[in-house]
């Protein structure tokens, strides 16, 4: 094997306000983590698919994921994101020593492209993922003022996949959990042993689902491309 997908969405959702987790909520007629385990699976670089999912979802997820060939493990997830992005690693192979890949199982809509630019960046450099640079001027604030405008040049939010050789996401989860640091993702843990992490392109429409304005926001695209609605 290759490369391993990790899939987290383990997440309750709460700024959803849903009774179900939200990679479990519909979206074009299907769950979100479905979308998402088709992209990896239908991705010719990806061998095998690894879900992390909410205790309570854990058999839903398995009728759910079996029919996919490449579905490696579904297993329980943690409190943190990366809690249970750590439970996905003990499911890797004993000895791999492959790309994994690193994915919100919230961003339905990602592109087989942007998976395999990952892949290829991963493997080049040992740590890629996917930026998108930001429309709106980005401003810090303190105590309700603002305080200063960033270059916005040289700012773009981070998505997912986010690939890399093994061993350092290892070695960089090792270190993280060490110094007891709080991951927003896998590339900040690699920031911390200086270690480079490269940058592709990262697409509109990897947008991570995490309202309800979301979900409609996807769901009219699916409409729009399905051509029942004109653009
Ligand atoms: O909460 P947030 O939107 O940042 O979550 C990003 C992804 O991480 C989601 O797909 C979510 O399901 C997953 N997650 C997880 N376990 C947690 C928290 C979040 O798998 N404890």
């Amino acid at each position: 094997m290759e490369t391993l997908a990790i899939l987290v969405a383990a997440g309750r959702g709460e700024r959803m306000g849903a009774s179900r987790p939200k990679a479990f909520l519909a979206l074009g007629g299907k769950p979100i983590l479905l979308w998402a385990a088709e992209a990896f699976a239908s991705a010719p670089s990806v061998d095998a698919l690894v879900a992390v999912v909410p205790a309570a979802e854990l058999e839903d997820a398995r009728e759910l994921l079996g029919p996919l060939s490449k579905l490696r493990a579904v297993t329980r997830g943690g409190s943190r994101r990366q809690d249970s992005v750590l439970e996905g690693l003990k499911q890797a192979p004993d000895g791999f020593d492959g790309i994994v890949l690193v994915h919100d199982a919230a961003r339905p809509l990602v592109e087989v492209g942007t998976i395999e630019a990952v892949v290829h960046a991963a493997r080049e450099t040992g740590a890629a993922l996917p930026m998108l640079a930001l429309a709106d001027t980005v401003k810090r604030v303190r105590a309700g003022r603002v305080v200063e405008t960033l270059d916005r040049t040289e700012l773009a939010g981070a998505q997912t996949p986010q690939g890399f050789r093994f061993a350092l996401l290892v070695r960089a989860y090792e270190a993280a959990f060490r110094d007891r640091v709080t991951l927003t993702d896998e590339g900040v843990a690699l920031e911390r042993l200086g270690h480079p992490v490269a940058a592709v392109a990262g697409t509109a429409r990897n947008r991570k689902i995490t309202t309800t304005e979301d979900l409609s926001w996807a769901e009219d695209l699916l409409l729009r491309e399905r051509g029942r609605v004109a653009p």
